[in-house]
This record gives structure tokens, sequence and C-alpha cells, in this order.
């Protein structure tokens, strides 16, 4: 999965020295004026803040001018941070433009699908292609590089900054040229290109490179390996500027380890984070608190994925909420408790450091209803209590980092780009999410107490007793055998509809559905059943958006649910094929939460299916992480009730408690209990 580029290191050890939960946030001291960074330093050292994000927005004002430098704030900041015990995660600074440089250099802006010029005003208003712009940003990473690779603040490199949260899909000229060398290197001939991209449809067909074109706006259907490859091509553009500010860092200051902050989260999709791992010295990853009665699930599903993605080693939470953020449609503040929830659910999942954005809320700028570690009210206020006994919970627990997050024995197999091609235009339906599949299984899982690990498709499954690959639609053949593999191995598969489908060109396989898993799951579908209304299952369960009739292939396969209503009413709706002692399963209708917590229960002789009796029923979910000789558990409260647990270790962090004792677990509260390892 990964590549070579960089092996893993943590953030250096810094003024505290070594063995510290990291915590922190984005800071903008030049948002504010000098008193007030007096100020924030002592509010720092008042909640535990031991890193600070810092200069991620500053290009305008370290290069005012072009070629003309102004560091002496910046100098002046990291001294003032570095007496105060508080290291330094420096960012590059290249993530937003000054306004001399699109002035000079309108030709760096992107350009969207509809030919449409982003304007400066915003930020990341650049083109991931441009070597105008790759050379002024390269040099200003050479100057913050150079003048600071010594201060003992260092502890970190932030490049950049989300990459590829505004301007992943640029449709310039500049990118119309880098899609086709990328393209060169990808298919050694136009043939090559013009067969897997089926461009004899609709008289696509290329003769020179130099005709092919980014899928801009078009007048019918573009064609979906071009927009495919697009999308691959943009995840990798956005990898190419990491991997070109990386090795100025390496050059200039290689015991310094390098990050950027990855978004893994529902509402980023396209970036194919599991191919990034291996150029970033450790994971780091922003999410931000998904409102609602499913957020603090969604916020387990998307750290478990990014712990995994880290390959099992700690990650940074490089940014998320004190409180509300701005960007929603509706933006409320969390609810009591749940700041302490949310940053100890990262670290359940791997995270030794928990970082916000940002330090101080903003008085201006298109962030100022923000929360921030300090809010507009000041330190006397709920978030600054709450921000402080974090500090001090993190504090507490800080002997666990470097515990690795013990593997479940199921595993929820996450696939970006079958994410990616799942969604696409010219589908039986476009009602089809692919996220809110494989969320629906993570939360069965959770409702019904079961453990489970999310792992990206190309990482190992030798681990697991079942593996479950919701809407798995892209499957090449060497996928497909190592999903055979599990069954073989007399492990269990649970796979599910539109999976299987097409090729990693988004060629469908033929002889019918579920085509690269039809032999596999035991069954043909002949015509996809997009649903108009939903429909019911015998078991009770609701079909809605999707539907297929599935012609069993043989007797091995047995039904577990059946349609009860509409014109499949009677047909196999659930299925299971057994082999041995393995089985594949295969659900062919979106059955929502509650549809396919029932398809697990009808599995419930599988033992890895069984839920853990400790978690109450599902009120708590239990994470588990290891190292130096003790294992961490932490169970985190799902509910808004008390539940009661008698452990046999001994509550761990500031509350720390006595071996055996029971402990009151309270509303959305998340309790550590440490216990020797077996
Ligand atoms: C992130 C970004 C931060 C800030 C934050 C607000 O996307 O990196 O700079 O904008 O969102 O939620």
């Amino acid at each position: 999965m990964a590549t070579d580029a960089t092996t893993y290191q943590w953030v250096k050890d810094g003024a505290l020295g070594a063995g510290k939960m990291r915590y922190g946030a984005d800071y903008n001291p030049e948002q504010w004026p000098r008193e007030v960074w007096a100020e924030d330093v002592r509010l720092m050292r008042e909640a535990g803040v031991n890193i600070v994000s810092l200069g991620i927005f500053s290009w305008a004002l370290l290069e005012p001018r072009e070629g003309e430098w102004d560091f002496d704030w910046l100098d002046d900041i990291i001294d003032l941070l570095h007496e105060n015990g508080i290291d330094v995660d420096l960012a590059t600074a290249t993530a937003s433009p000054p306004a001399w440089l699109t002035t000079k250099h309108p030709e760096v802006l992107p350009v969207t699908a509809d030919g449409t010029i982003l304007s400066p005003g915003g930020r990341q208003h650049w083109r991931p292609t441009s070597p105008i712009f790759r050379e002024y940003a390269l040099r200003l990473v050479r100057q913050l590089a150079t003048r600071y690779a010594d201060h003992p603040a260092l502890v970190a490199w932030h490049i950049g900054n989300e990459l590829g949260c505004h301007n992943l899909y640029d449709f310039s000229d500049d990118a119309a040229r880098a899609f086709r060398i990328w393209l060169q290197e990808h298919y050694t001939s136009l043939d090559a290109l013009n067969d897997v991209w089926g461009t004899a449809f609709w008289s696509q067909h290329y003769s020179e490179w130099d005709e092919i074109l980014p899928p801009r706006v078009a007048a019918a259907q573009r064609n979906p390996g071009q927009q495919l490859d697009f999308q691959r091509f943009s995840s990798d553009a956005q990898r190419d500027h990491l991997r070109a500010e990386a090795a100025v860092l390496a050059e200039l200051t290689p015991g310094v380890p390098r990050t950027t902050n990855f978004m893994v989260a529902q509402n980023i999709r396209d970036i194919d984070y599991p191919s990034w791992t291996g150029d970033v010295d450790f994971v780091s990853n922003d999410h931000y608190l998904r409102p609602g009665p499913r957020g603090r699930d969604d916020l387990s599903f998307w750290a478990n994925l990014t712990g995994n993605i880290a390959e099992g080693r700690p990650w940074l939470l490089m940014e998320h909420a004190t409180s509300a953020v701005n960007w929603r449609e509706i933006n409320p503040p969390k609810r009591p408790g749940e700041l302490m929830r949310d940053a100890l659910t990262h670290v359940a999942h791997g995270a030794d450091g928990v970082c916000y954005f940002q330090w101080r809320q903003s008085r201006a700028g298109g962030e100022r209803y923000h929360s921030g570690m300090v809010p507009h009210a000041g330190a006397d206020s709920r978030v600054f209590r709450d921000v402080v006994a974090l500090g001090a919970e993190l504090q507490a627990i800080a002997p666990m980092t470097g515990a690795h997050r013990e593997k479940a024995r199921v595993a929820i197999a996450f696939d970006y780009i079958s994410w990616w091609v799942s969604g696409r235009d010219s589908h039986p339906t476009e009602l089809l999410r692919y996220d809110e599949e494989a969320l629906s299984w993570y939360f069965a899982l959770l409702d019904l107490g079961i453990r489970a690990d999310v792992v990206p498709v190309d990482a190992s499954f030798d681990d697991y007793d079942v593996v479950i690959a919701p809407m798995l639609h892209v499957v090449t053949d060497d996928l497909r055998g190592r999903l055979e593999q599990i069954v073989a191995d007399g492990r269990h598969l649970i796979t599910t509809y539109f999976s299987g489908t097409v090729d990693e060109y988004d060629r469908v396989w033929l002889g019918g559905y579920p085509g690269a898993l039809r032999e596999l799951v035991g069954l043909t579908v002949e015509e996809f059943v997009p649903l108009l209304a939903p429909e019911k299952l015998a078991s009770g369960a609701s079909a809605t958006n999707w539907s297929e009739r599935i012609i069993r292939l043989g007797d091995d396969v047995e039904v577990l649910d059946t349609y009860a209503s509409g014109d499949l009413a009677g047909e196999p709706a659930v299925t299971r094929r057994r082999v041995g002692a393995g089985s594949a399963t295969y659900v062919s209708a979106d059955l929502g939460v509650e549809g396919v917590t029932g398809v697990l229960r009808s599995l419930s002789d599988i033992d890895a299916l069984r839920g853990d009796e400790r978690t109450a029923g599902g009120k708590l979910e239990i994470i588990t992480r290891a190292g130096d000789g003790i294992r961490y558990e932490f169970f985190a409260n799902r509910t808004d009730e008390v539940v009661t647990l008698t452990p046999t270790g001994a509550r761990f962090g500031t509350d720390a408690g006595a071996p055996g004792a029971t402990i009151e677990i309270q509303p959305r509260e998340v309790v550590i209990v440490a216990e020797p390892a077996a």
C-alpha cells in the first residue's frame, strides 16, 4: 500500500523531552497584536499545550513583496514559544499564495471544469501542476528550512495545509499537460488508453496524446475511464506537490520529521490517502464532528481508518474543533462532555496527540464563528475549562504513548476508488452512497457490541476472521483472489450490492453481476433493480434505493432473507454460500443500519460476530491499545445514559482507581482501564 519514500518517525522530543502526549493547535499569532501573544503562552501553559502549528497562512506576511522577506515576527514568536516549553510544528506556509504572486502570475489560479478561473480572496487558489507556483512555493520552503533548521523549538514540519481541500480538481492547461504526462507514464501506448477508456464509444478515439484533455464540462456524459484517471491523476498531483516540498525539507533538515494534515473524513472523498502513507514520516489527520445522533460513531469510523492508514503506528490528530465549526449549514456547539469524548476517541484509535483548529478564535475573517481553544468569551468559559481539563487528562495518560491499537477480528474493507466510481454519473441510480453503506455496517457492528477495524482495501486481510466489503464496486483480478482466499481459508466474507461490478478502468465485468465476485458469492444478477420507493423484506427490513434479482448458481447457496413486496417479492435478497468452514454472504439491497444489523444477527454462528458483553448491548465502544507490557482499554459511552462497568483492570488517567473497582461511565464519557498485558 505505502510507498517506501520515508520511514516512520514521530514528532521530535522538543523542549519537554520524550514521552508526552502531544497537545495543541493551529496558532495564528499574526492575527493578533503582540500584547495578546504573552497572554497566549500563559494560557497555553495553563492548558498544558506542548505543540502548535505555526505559520500555515503566513506567506503574505513572510514575503510581503516578491523576494522581500520578513521573518522577524516569526523569530520572536518561535522564541517566545520555546522559552515557554512549547514546541513548533512549523508550516511551510505555502497554503495560500500572497496577492502579489497571483497579480503578477494569474496563470497559477485554478480553473474549474466549466472554465471559470478561481479568484484570489479565499485560500488555496493555486494549480497543483503550475511550474510557476511550484517555483515560488519551494523558494519559500527553502527560506524557512534554512532559517529554522537548527531552532530547538522545531519538532516537525507541516507541509502545506489540507492539500487538495479546495484545489484538488484543476482543469487548466497546466493540468492538461501534466495529465497527458501522467497518462503516458501509466499507459505505454495510446492504443492501450483507447482500449481501456472504451473510446470506440461516441467517436472518442484519440490519435495523438495532445488531443487528450481533462474531463471539462461537455455536451453529454463524459468518458468514465477519463474521469477515473483524472481523479487518480488529481490525487497524485497533490502528492507530487507534497513530495516536492518534502524533498527540500529532507535536504535541508533531514532530522526533522515531515507530515501533512490528511482529511480522512466523510466530506472528503477524492484523495487516495492510503497511497500517501509512505510520503510522510508520521500520519496526521483533520476531523470535524458530524452533527447529529451518529456523529460520535462517524468520528470513530474515520479515526479507525486513519489508524489503519497509519499502518497501526501512532498518528497525530492535527485538527478538530473544541466546539462548533462555521462551514456547515447549521453549526451547533458541542454538548457537555463531547470535547473530552471526541479527543479521547481519537486517542483510542491510535492518536498520540490531539490538536485543534485553532488556538484563539479569530476576531475577523471567514472563520470568526469557528470555535477555538480560547473562545471569543475568553478564558473564563466552559470551552477553556474543558480545554484545561483535557490537557490534564492527556498528561495523565501520556505513559501510553507509542502503544499500538490492537487488531479486531472483523474488518471493514474501505476502498477510496470504489467510493469514487460507485458515485459516478450515468449509473442505474444517482442515490447510491458508498460512504453511507460503509458507515451503516460500522454502526451496526457498534450497536451489536462487535469491534471492527476499518482498513484500506489494499491492506492485508490475513488477521481477520470476517471481512466486510460494502459496495466494493471496483474489483481487480488481484483483489478477487484475495477475497477468494478469505473464504478458502475457512473465514468469512460479507459483501453487498453493486460490488465486483467493474475493473480498475470502470469497465463492466461481463457475464452477469456481481462480475468479479459472481462465483465467490455463488449467484448472478442479470439486471439491477433500482427502487423508486422502499420495498419490504421477509425479515421486516426495508430496502431503499436499490435491489437486485438474484439467480443462485448452486445448492450451496442458502437464502437468509427474501424480498416480500414489489416486483421481486419471493426472490432471494440476502444469501450465503458456504465453502468448507468459510462462507460468502451477499446482501443485494440497501438495507440501512437496521437492516444490516439483522443480517449480522443472522450470521451469529460466526464466533467473531458475537458481541462483547462488556459493551452492555452496544452502549459502549471498546477499543484497545497495548504497549510496554500494558493493555489500555478504552470504554466510550455512546449513549446519554450512565453505564456501569466492573473491569479487571484499574481506571487510568486523572481519575485513576483500583483494579476491579466498579466504574460508572457517564453519558458521553470515555474511561480508560489499564492492566498488565497477558
Ligand atoms: C480546515 C483547515 C483549517 C480551518 C478548519 C476549520 O479545513 O485546515 O485551516 O479552516 O478547517 O474547520
